[in-house]
Parts: C-alpha cells; sequence; structure tokens
C-alpha cells in the first residue's frame, strides 16, 4: 500500500505509526529541512520517501497513492491554493483510494502569529474556509466525505504552561473505485 504524508514534519507519531506497518510504502512531503533531518533520524532508513518541497509544488502520477494523509498541514497553505491542491489529490489518488485530513474549524483568509508557543522567531501562518465550505472544496474534487466532523485536539498552551483544545474540521474522503 502506498500512503503519501504531506507535511510530514519530524514524523512522530504519524509517519512513524505508517512505517512501521510492513506492507505501507510511504512518502512523507514537507517544507521544512529541518523537520525532515529529524524525520530522517527517526524514521526507518529506506522505510519512508522523503521530499522537502512546498506541497504545492509536488507533482506525481495519476493513481500513484492509495492513501493521502496531511495532518495539521494544509491548515498552513493559503486558502486561495486548497481548493488547487485538493484537486491534485484526488488525482493522485487511485480508485478507491482514501484521503484524511483536517482544516480550520473557522474560515480565515489568513491567520498569523508573529511568536507562536512564545518563540522569538515563532512567525506561523494559517488559513481556511469555513467548515462547510472546506467539506465542499473535497467534493468538488469527486472524492466521497465519509466522515466530516469538527472535534477538538489538545494542545499544550506555551505561553500559559496549560492545556488548551483546538477545534478543526476532520475530513476522511473516498475516491470513487471506478475510473472516472
Ligand atoms: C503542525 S506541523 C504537523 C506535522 C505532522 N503532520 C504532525 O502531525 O505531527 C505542520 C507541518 O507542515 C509543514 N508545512 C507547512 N506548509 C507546508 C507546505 N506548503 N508544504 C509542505 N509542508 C508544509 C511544516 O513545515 C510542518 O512540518
Amino acid at each position: 500500500m502506498t500512503v503519501l504524508d504531506l507535511g510530514c514534519g519530524a514524523g512522530v507519531p504519524c509517519t512513524q505509526l505508517l512505517a512501521s506497518q510492513p506492507n505501507i510504502h510511504v512518502t512523507g512531503c514537507d517544507i521544512s529541512s529541518t523537520q525532515l533531518a529529524l524525520a530522517a533520524e527517526k524514521l526507518p532508513a529506506g522505510k519512508v520517501k522523503l521530499i522537502q518541497s512546498d506541497m504545492m509544488n509536488l507533482e506525481f502520477a495519476d493513481s500513484t497513492f492509495d492513501v493521502v494523509v496531511a495532518f495539521y498541514s494544509i491548515i498552513h497553505v493559503p486558502r486561495g491554493e486548497q481548493p488547487i491542491l485538493l484537486k491534485r489529490i484526488g488525482k493522485w489518488l487511485k480508485p478507491g483510494g482514501w484521503f484524511l485530513s483536517n482544516f480550520l474549524a473557522e474560515g480565515e483568509d489568513t491567520v498569523v502569529e508573529q511568536k507562536w508557543l512564545g518563540e522569538e522567531k515563532g512567525w506561523m501562518f494559517w488559513s481556511g474556509w469555513s467548515p462547510d465550505r472546506s467539506a465542499a472544496m473535497v467534493e468538488e474534487t469527486g472524492l466521497e466525505l465519509r466522515i466530516n466532523e469538527a472535534t477538538g485536539t489538545v494542545e499544550r498552551d506555551a505561553l500559559n504552561a496549560g492545556i488548551i483544545t483546538v477545534p478543526h474540521l476532520w475530513v476522511l474522503a473516498q475516491k470513487s473505485e471506478e475510473e472516472q
């Protein structure tokens, strides 16, 4: 089984978990060379193909992957580019393939924090459509929505040294078994 992990980051735990399965071949993409260097240390050599690229610049043949996942990464792509990316993902998937990702729970063209997690060099950018628009964007690629659910992710709140719950829209969608 072939899996594309978009914005795989340091690969822990998701890419690592995928790569631990004997029948899964993972391709991980991230824009950050620092994150990919960490991933290369932690992931089994030869089991994962790592690509340093903006996910918007990726090119694959149609029907390359059984699964495409993007955990907390498409939310960093400007929302005007997200429908273009989703259409490409739809083509990269094999018939019957699966797409799992999350989107912002509220539509925001641009959210910027200068010192995310209190870091001096912590510039961070998020973008997304309303949950309804994001769900429609997935369906417009021809994928069928199987799960479309707003749910919270528990995160460390570095500024207040506490725990916060951040809502996201989670989407699981499947490409039709029949060739389009
Ligand atoms: C919040 S982290 C999530 C990492 C990993 N998916 C996880 O769940 O632990 C977001 C990742 O997306 C990457 N990223 C952001 N924009 C990207 C882009 N346009 N293309 C590829 N990767 C991107 C970042 O470098 C970062 O590693």
